[in-house]
């Protein structure tokens, strides 16, 4: 079955704590944490003072996906909160390998991420050290836009790739994601999906992380 990671950027962020309860009584897998540094990407967000109330909150696992331009000092930031996962950009990473290692020193699980025009070929000899691929399937920086088709077929390459490489490594995609493409992204061996407007727009939100969980 897909786990479904509802992404708190969507939340009401005057009631963070109670939208955060809200979607881990709902049934979600993780809640996904975007933390942009307004370089990396045209938007900023939040930083550890505040996803430590969200892990406080949380009775699922957080997966935290980085979007900055200095990715080793914010894993050193966000490690300390123990998230389940934590994803950074690979076309922001001069070492990814080493990278990987520090994020697996400190027990949390590395997940690379790919913005939509980067080629899943570029993980070949990296895949084997991760947990998790993210493939964006909007451009990175806000919620609510809406999803790049070309996510499937790619989604279709990582999977022959990890069968390969990493059987073990998940792929989870970001953005767009919605009861509309959630059958496609099924049938192209996708694990986890995060949807943030979808779920959070919803009048049932149990329900709408329902209606991804097939
Ligand atoms: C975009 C973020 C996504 C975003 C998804 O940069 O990585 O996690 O919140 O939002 P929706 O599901 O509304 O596209
Ligand atoms: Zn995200």
């Amino acid at each position: 079955m897909i786990q479904v990671a509802p992404s708190i950027l969507s939340a009401d962020f005057g009631n963070l704590a109670r939208d955060v309860k809200e979607i881990c009584e709902g049934g979600c897998d993780l809640v996904h944490v975007d933390v942009m540094d307004g370089h990396f990407v045209p938007n900023l967000t939040i930083g550890p003072v505040v996803v430590s109330a969200v892990a406080k909150a949380a009775t699922k696992p957080l997966d935290i996906h980085l979007m900055v331009e200095n990715n080793t000092f914010f894993v050193e930031l966000f490690a300390p909160l123990k998230p389940e996962y934590i994803s950074f950009h690979i076309e922001e990473e001069k070492h990814p390998h080493r990278l990987i290692q520090k994020i697996r020193s400190y027990g949390i699980k590395p997940a690379i991420v790919l913005n939509p025009n980067s080629i899943p070929e570029e993980l070949e000899y990296i895949l084997a050290d991760l947990d998790m691929v993210l493939l964006m399937s909007v451009n990175p920086g806000f919620g609510g836009q809406s999803f790049i088709d070309s996510v499937i077929p790619k989604a279709k390459k990582l999977d022959a790739m990890r069968k390969r490489l990493n059987p073990n490594c998940l792929i989870e995609v970001d953005g767009g994601v919605s009861d509309k493409n959630i059958q496609s992204l099924k049938d192209a061996g996708v694990d986890v999906v995060v949807a943030g407007s979808y779920v959070f727009k919803h009048q049932d939100r149990a329900q709408a992380i329902k209606s991804l969980q097939i």
